[in-house]
Formats: C-alpha cells, sequence, structure tokens
C-alpha cells in the first residue's frame, strides 16, 4: 500500500504541563506506558495517523534540558508546545519560552505550524484557550498557522481535536 509521509514533530513546554501524558495517549493502547515520570533529556516516540508517520521528539521541559531544544528545531515539520493551563504563575515563564523559540533563526522564517494544547483544562481553576491565548500573545503569530485546543490528557480529550488540525496542516 501507499506509505505514510513521515514527519517530525518536537513537543515543548514547560516541565509538568502534560507533554509526555499526551504523546502516550496518542500512542497505539499496546504501546502507552502505563505510568508516567518526568523525562530526562528527551524521548523518541512513534505514532500514526490516517496519512502520516509521526516521530514525535517529546523534550524535557526542565529548566535545565531547555537548551536541548533548539538543536532539534531545523529537522522539525511541526511544533506542539503545551501549557499547564492551571499553572498561572509560570505562564509568563512559557511566554519567554515560547518568544525565544519563535525568533530563532531557524524557526523564525519558517511556516512551521504550532498546535497549542492548553492541557488539564479539567483542573477547577484552570484558565480558558482564549485567556491563555491572550496571555501568550497567539495574535501576534502571523507567519506561520497554528491553533490552540483544550485538553485533557488524562482522558484523551481534545487530543484528537489538534491531531486532525495538524494532519490538515501538513497533508
Ligand atoms: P516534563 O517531562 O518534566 O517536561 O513534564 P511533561 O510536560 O512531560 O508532563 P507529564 O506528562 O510528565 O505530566 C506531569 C503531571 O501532570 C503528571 O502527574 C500527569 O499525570 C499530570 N497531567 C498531565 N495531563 C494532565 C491533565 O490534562 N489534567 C491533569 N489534572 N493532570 C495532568
Ligand atoms: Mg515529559
Amino acid at each position: 500500500g501507499l506509505r505514510k509521509k513521515e514527519v517530525n514533530v518536537l513537543c515543548l513546554g514547560l516541565d509538568n504541563s502534560g507533554k509526555t501524558t499526551i504523546i502516550n495517549q496518542l500512542k497505539p493502547p499496546n504501546t502507552q506506558a502505563q505510568e508516567i515520570v518526568p523525562t530526562i533529556g528527551f524521548n523518541i516516540e512513534k505514532f500514526k495517523s490516517s496519512s502520516l508517520s509521526f516521530t514525535v521528539f517529546d523534550m524535557s521541559g526542565q529548566s535545565r534540558y531547555r537548551n536541548l531544544w533548539e538543536h532539534y528545531y531545523k529537522e522539525s515539520h511541526a511544533i506542539i508546545f503545551v501549557i499547564d493551563s492551571g499553572d498561572k504563575l509560570r505562564m509568563v515563564v512559557a511566554k519567554e519560552e515560547l518568544d525565544t523559540l519563535l525568533n530563532h533563526q531557524d524557526i523564525g522564517s519558517r511556516k512551521i505550524p504550532v498546535l497549542f494544547f492548553a492541557n488539564k483544562m479539567d483542573l477547577r481553576d484552570a484558565m480558558s484557550s482564549v485567556k491563555i491565548s491572550q496571555m501568550l500573545c497567539l495574535e501576534n503569530i502571523k507567519d506561520k498557522p497554528w491553533h490552540i485546543c483544550a485538553s485533557n490528557a488524562i482522558k484523551g480529550e481534545g487530543l484528537q481535536e489538534g491531531l486532525d488540525w495538524l494532519q490538515d496542516q501538513i497533508a
């Protein structure tokens, strides 16, 4: 049959935002990890959608590992940026990291799609995806397709909507 198009996706965001939990949910059920631990450095995960074969670089969000992110910008075809919707205190840190990413020489000039997950929407004090868009000034991203989805990675809610958008951007 037809080979699926191979795409590299870089999964970024602060530590504890839920990156690994999201990627784990997107993998086939029989390959999902039972327990999620904080990522050290990064992990490489693979899964398929209807038309694409994804290789995801699931990066650690801990500050001591964030300098690894930029080494993978060049070879990435898409970015998933995860935000903990309940982490009001660190929203400015998330914005700083996002701005650094978007201004990087290997990203800034490219029309690479950026999918945001406003994750942990189940938390009682979670901010809405609209509020998060405002805080991160997403409307200022003019040169790249971007999309934000509210998600609950533990239940797997909102993830397929995001992946469908990403697939449409790449296919
Ligand atoms: P690093 O690897 O350290 O960068 O963190 P990460 O972004 O990969 O986060 P991880 O997936 O390890 O999740 C961190 C914690 O958040 C875990 O305890 C998860 O169970 C929890 N978590 C992830 N997604 C959700 C969610 O949607 N809702 C709630 N309530 N908790 C979540
Ligand atoms: Mg992780």
